[in-house]
């Protein structure tokens, strides 16, 4: 938990107020800009240069040990770039510097909910200990966005008695229960049949009309066909290939071509 909590903006309660009050929120922009990262003498993320527009949902695709995961924890500030830089909305986030402007939360593969405790202090934790509202203001929160993932009424549930689907829902309410701006996502129907993959691929994609910037990691080609505005592969730590899914499905570059048609088989082709 300590880890997901570092990942988020130290913000003032008026902020939180005001964010509270707008209509929507405005995703951030987020720009990779040559980031270089090696683990030892493995070059793991090579030139990476990305930029994410403010509330669009955009898909990174690739196989195993590409550099996914590295590269969304160097926009966490988990890891920290060996060449390179990334800005959000224009202003340079430097790892472990703290105070960032801006609400970020990240949706672990594992779900990594609190057994001890209900769906719905899981999903007000963040509110209850940064002490941004009230009980009753909190109860409402959770229940808003529980009711945004398909979970509406299952805040006195225990994480244990839920399926791995409803978990990962409840991942993603806990997310949003920040108002995050950025939500990264680590491949979400990781370990989920192809029915609950669906599912949480419509829950993703129905969050899009929140206008939250989302960064989706994912080698399930089906689910990035639904969510994705655009994507991008990563192939040997390289960005090789960004689009819409149109334009990427149409692709030339027999490398993206060989992924995709081992991946999927895309109607018509
Ligand atoms: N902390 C680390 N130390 C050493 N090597 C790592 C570390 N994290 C990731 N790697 C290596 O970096 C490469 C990319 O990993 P990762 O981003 O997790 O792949 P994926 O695309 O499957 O998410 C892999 O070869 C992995 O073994
Ligand atoms: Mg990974």
């Amino acid at each position: 938990m300590r880890a997901w909590l570092r990942f988020l903006r130290q913000s003032d309660d008026s902020e939180d107020r005001e964010a509270a009050a707008a209509p929507a929120v405005p995703g951030v922009r987020v720009e990779v800009q040559g980031l270089n990262k090696f683990f030892g003498p493995k070059h793991v993320l090579r030139d990476l240069t990305l930029t994410v527009e403010a509330g669009e949902t955009f898909v990174i695709f690739g196989p195993s040990g590409c550099g996914k995961s590295v590269l969304l924890k160097h926009i966490t500030g988990l890891l920290v770039p060996d060449a390179g830089r990334i800005l959000v909305d224009g202003e340079e986030f430097r790892a472990g510097t703290g105070g960032h402007r801006f609400r970020m939360a990240m949706v672990f593969q594992s779900s990594a909910l609190f057994n001890s405790l209900s769906v719905g202090e899981n999903v007000g934790l963040w509110l209850k200990e940064h002490r941004i509202c009230g009980p009753s203001e909190i109860a409402r929160i959770v229940a808003e966005k529980l009711a945004l993932v398909g979970l509406a009424g299952t805040e006195r549930s225990r994480p244990a008695e839920l399926s791995g689907g409803m978990r990962k829902r409840v991942a993603i309410a806990r997310a949003l229960a920040i108002d995050p701006q950025l939500i990264l996502y680590d491949e979400p129907t990781a370990g989920l049949d192809p029915v609950l993959t669906e599912q949480i691929g419509g829950v993703i994609a129905d969050l899009k009309t929140l206008r939250i910037t989302a960064i989706v990691v994912t080698h399930d080609l089906n689910l990035a066909a639904t969510v994705a505005d655009r994507l991008g592969m990563i192939h040997e730590g390289r960005l090789i290939e960004t689009g819409t899914p149109a334009q990427v499905w149409a692709t030339a570059n027999p490398v993206v071509r060989s992924f995709l048609n081992t991946q999927m088989k895309i109607p018509g082709r």
